[in-house]
């Protein structure tokens, strides 16, 4: 069984990097930032406060996740694979995150996932928390003019109205939660090696990481 963990911060383009890197090596993908969101999804669904911790883990035993192969998200069964990325869900993602409760209920299910397969997991604290022991960690990074612009375009092809401004400031205040929360936080595993995507498309980000993989451990 081989684990990669591919860690680093939003909008550098993990998940869909991670998901080719999975699909051309035949792992399975594991998008765990779609877990964070569907607790917020469930918290914002049943009027509880995003920021009140102690509310939001007496949720926790009613939710039931299912990631699907092909990228559905269920959860409790309903599909909420284009609920889980509105707005609410990504204003109050970043409080869900920070909430040790949360991480410590869903990093059990992570941990389950990658027992007996092998797996491309992406996030933010798998190869510092979740899967201490991958064998190939990744920090997937980007400048953040960059991540702002392709979420930006992301957007206006969506039909979501934003501005460039907007979009960064948000990604900046993303960041900052993300890695200055007190437990388990965004950041760079020692044994991790750094790939930054700024500049590369997305098959060149896959390739490089594909090709970072196979020396790695050798298949
Ligand atoms: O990758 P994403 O944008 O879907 O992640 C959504 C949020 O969840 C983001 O604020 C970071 C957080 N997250 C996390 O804290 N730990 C993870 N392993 C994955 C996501």
């Amino acid at each position: 069984m081989i684990s990669v963990a591919i860690d680093g911060p939003s909008s550098a383009g993990k998940s869909t990097v991670a998901k080719g890197v999975a699909k051309q090596l035949g792992f399975v993908y594991v998008d765990t930032g779609a877990m964070y969101r569907c607790v917020t999804l469930y918290a914002l669904e049943h009027n509880v406060d995003c920021q009140n911790d102690e509310e939001v883990c007496k949720l926790l035993p009613f939710i039931d996740i299912e990631l699907c192969i092909g990228g559905k998200v269920l959860l409790n069964g309903k599909d909420v694979t284009h609920d889980i990325r509105t707005q609410p869900v990504v204003d109050n993602v970043s409080y869900i995150a920070a909430n040790k409760g949360v991480r410590l209920f869903l990093v059990d299910i992570q941990r389950d996932m990658a027992k007996d397969v092998s797996i491309v997991m992406d996030g933010r604290d798998i190869g510092t928390y979740v899967l201490p022991n991958a064998n190939v960690k990744i920090f997937q990074v980007a400048d953040v003019k960059e991540r702002a612009k392709r979420r930006y375009l992301e957007n206006i092809e969506k039909g979501i109205e934003c501005t460039l401004e907007a979009v960064e400031k948000d990604l900046e205040r993303r960041d900052y939660i993300d890695s200055h929360r007190e437990f388990a936080p965004l950041c760079k595993a020692s044994d991790a090696i750094e790939v930054d995507t700024s500049y590369l498309t997305i098959e060149e980000s896959i390739d490089t990481i594909v090709k970072i993989i196979k020396e790695k451990v050798g298949i």
